[in-house]
Formats: C-alpha cells, structure tokens, sequence
C-alpha cells in the first residue's frame, strides 16, 4: 500500500485501557476483574433477557463467582435504550452498592453499562451526562462483552439511548465511557442470526472504509481501515452462510471490527454516516441496513476525492486491477461494495425498504443540521442539495 497520508498530520487515539481477544477469552474475566480492581467484590451484570437465555453469561458469572465476586443481574435491556431503563438500573447499582458494571451483549446493553457505570457514584441527572465530553469524570469500572459482531460499542466511548420525554435518540460521548477491559470473545457472536450477521457485519465494513477516507485519516487509521477492510469482505460471507460452523470467519469478524472501530476513533465517520440516520428512523431500518443501502450512493459521490484510496479498496476487496487506469480500478470497490451486500441478501435502493422521495427534501436538512460533524469530516464537500441527490440516486 502506498501512502496517502501527509508526514505533518497530527492525529490522535484513543482506547479501552485493557482489551482482551480470542477464543474462550471470557474465561478470563474472574481474574482479570479482581487484578484490575482490587478492593472490588461486586458486579453488576447488565444485559438483555435474549442473551441470558442463551447462556451467553454463564461463562463470564462462573469465572467472576471463582475470583470472589457476587454477580448482581439486570436483565432488562431493550434496544435503544430510554432513561426510563437507565433509571432502573441505577437504582439497582446503587441499591446493591456495585463497584463493577459489566455490560454483555449487543450496542444497547453495553451503551446501558456506560451511561450507569458513569452515573452511579454521583447524583445529577441524566441530562448533565449527554453530548460531547459532557462525562467530565470517572465513573465505576467497566468491562464490555460484545455478543455481536458489528457496533464496536465494546471499543467506542459513544453511547446511544432514547429520551422517552420526547422520543428521540440521543448519541454521547466522552474518554470516561472507555471501557477499563473490553473482552471480545469470538465463540461468544456464533450464534448471531445470519440477518444480524449481515447487517452488522456491514456496519462494520462501513466503519472501517469511512475511516479511510474522512479528511482525518491519518498514518495509524489508514493502517487499521486497510486491514479492517480486508478482513471483513474476506470473511462476512462464510459467517452469514455457515452460522454456526464458521468460528474461523466469526473470529476473524471480530477482529475486522476491531480494526474498523479503532481506525474511527482516530479517523472519525463521513457522510455515509450522516445519511443514514434518518432513512433508519423513518422506515425503522437497523442502522447496519441503511448503512449499507447508502453506502454505494455516497461512495460514488466521493470518487473523484481519492481515486488511489478508492483502487486501494477494491484491491484490499479481492478486486483484480492491475490492468486497469486507476479510476476504473476504483470504480471496481463500489462494484465490490454493491455485490457484497447483494451476496448478504441486504436490499440494495431505498425504494426496496419502502422510502418514499417526499421525504428526501426534510432528509437532507436534517443531515446537514444534526449531522454536521460527520459531512464537514467526509472527504468530498457536501451541499444540502448534494445530500439530496445522493438519496434520489439511492432511490
Ligand atoms: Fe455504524
């Protein structure tokens, strides 16, 4: 890979303390909790009646029980989390005098895990904890357990939840919503239903090409997007295709996703990002849905801003262009782009999900008003009314 990046960017990174990857890696939650936080005996189990179900916390409340912990269970987290949940469950933190808040399951019951872990020792409401870097101090430790392959949520500072007061999603972030361990445990995401193996799995993939394109990818993001691209189009079909007999691509699903959710939060997200939030909450699409029902459109739109990252993608994609100009060869990675996700059963215009164009006009003001952040880092300059013709083109 060449590079494309200047020698005087200054970039900047930011992690979980701890994270720890494999196969039967939840094993070693017992100690790895009582080494981290001495003094600390017990924890709160925050996850979704699903989860439970499946005896995908057995492992880790086994392992905890063993290291001297009383395991403490709420088990009533619903996606998109509400305040109102949130508030169950700090009363229970605080009731039970937690020390340790361990989130295990998918983005919601993780995102639960933050806001409580960083609630629980003080009493302000929850509106002085949401927006940027609104969190200016440490909460209880944490550890976050993905059970799916996708958001990232167990390596992000960012959490999503609902205000029920006027029903609406709130997206956080702060460096005090880091996990202090992450365990990613591959056998833990077999059984993630082909859909969700899908769906996530191309949020994922999005997450590692937006990073490599935002006017703030850098030396260390391209690294990591590069390989996260390489990874994911490699494996996402053996993992939607076998289920349950795929542990080689599952794990290495969950490493391209850490290499995607990394890369971010050097590099940050563009205007596939931006565009798919209102789609989703309109036609009540997964985020990993209208991600990747956007994702082509915007890659067209962005094309002429980087001809050689675009023919890096297609190459790191499987794509052979090695007698082709560069931009035919890039023009190859939005190809690649559109039969993956055709591969994976995902629809692939907006009018398949049921959009309708009245709404376009309201989509693309909403963009541009909430998601400003997002179009000011894309890599090719957006207009409201280019916003627009990227969802009439996805239509
Ligand atoms: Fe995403």
């Amino acid at each position: 890979m060449s590079d494309f990046f200047q020698m005087s960017d200054i970039f900047m990174f930011q992690l979980p303390r701890k994270i720890i990857f494999g196969n039967g890696a939840i094993k070693k939650i017992g100690e790895e909790a009582a080494a981290m936080f001495p003094g600390q005996s017990r924890a709160l189990l925050i996850t979704d009646k699903g989860v439970l179900g499946a005896g995908l916390t057995d492992e880790a409340t086994a392992s905890l029980k063993k290291s001297g912990f009383e395991v403490i269970v709420f088990d009533e987290v619903t996606p998109d989390p509400p305040f109102t949940l949130v508030d169950k469950c700090l009363a229970l933190a605080r009731k039970e005098k937690i020390g340790v808040i361990l989130g295990i399951g998918g983005g919601s019951s993780i995102d639960t895990a933050k806001i409580v872990s960083c609630m629980a020792p003080y009493q302000d409401g929850i509106d002085a904890y949401l927006g940027i870097n609104k969190v200016q101090r440490p909460g209880l430790p944490k550890i976050f357990v993905p059970t799916t392959a996708g958001t990232g949520s167990e390596l992000s500072h960012t959490f999503v939840l609902t205000d029920d007061r006027v029903n609406d999603k709130v997206t956080s972030y702060s460096p005090f919503a880091f996990s202090d361990i992450s365990i990613i445990d591959p056998t833990l995401t077999l059984s993630m239903p082909a859909k969700v193996t899908a769906e996530s799995g191309m949020d994922a993939f999005s997450h590692a090409l937006e990073s490599f394109l935002t006017v703030r990818a850098n030396p260390l993001s391209d690294t990591l997007s590069m390989r996260g691209i390489e990874v994911i189009s490699k494996n996402i079909r053996k993992a939607y295709t076998k289920g349950t007999h795929s542990l080689d691509a599952r794990y290495a699903m969950c490493f391209g996703v850490c290499m995607g959710t990394m890369a971010i939060r050097s590099s940050g997200i563009g205007a596939v990002h931006a565009t798919c939030y209102p789609p989703a909450m309109k036609y009540h699409l997964t985020h990993g849905m209208a991600i990747s029902i956007m994702m082509p459109y915007v890659m067209e739109y962005n094309l002429p801003s980087n001809l050689e990252k675009y023919a890096a993608i297609a190459s790191a994609m499987g794509e052979n262009g090695a007698n082709l100009s560069t931009r035919a060869a890039a023009m190859t990675s939005v190809d690649a782009v559109r039969q993956l996700a055709a591969d994976l059963g995902i629809p692939s215009r907006l009018r398949d999900v049921g959009a309708k164009q009245e709404d376009f006009p309201e989509f693309a003001k909403t963009v541009v008003k909430r998601y400003a952040h997002h179009v000011a880092n894309n890599p090719r300059n957006l207009t409201e009314q280019d916003i627009l013709k990227i969802f009439q083109s996805a239509w």
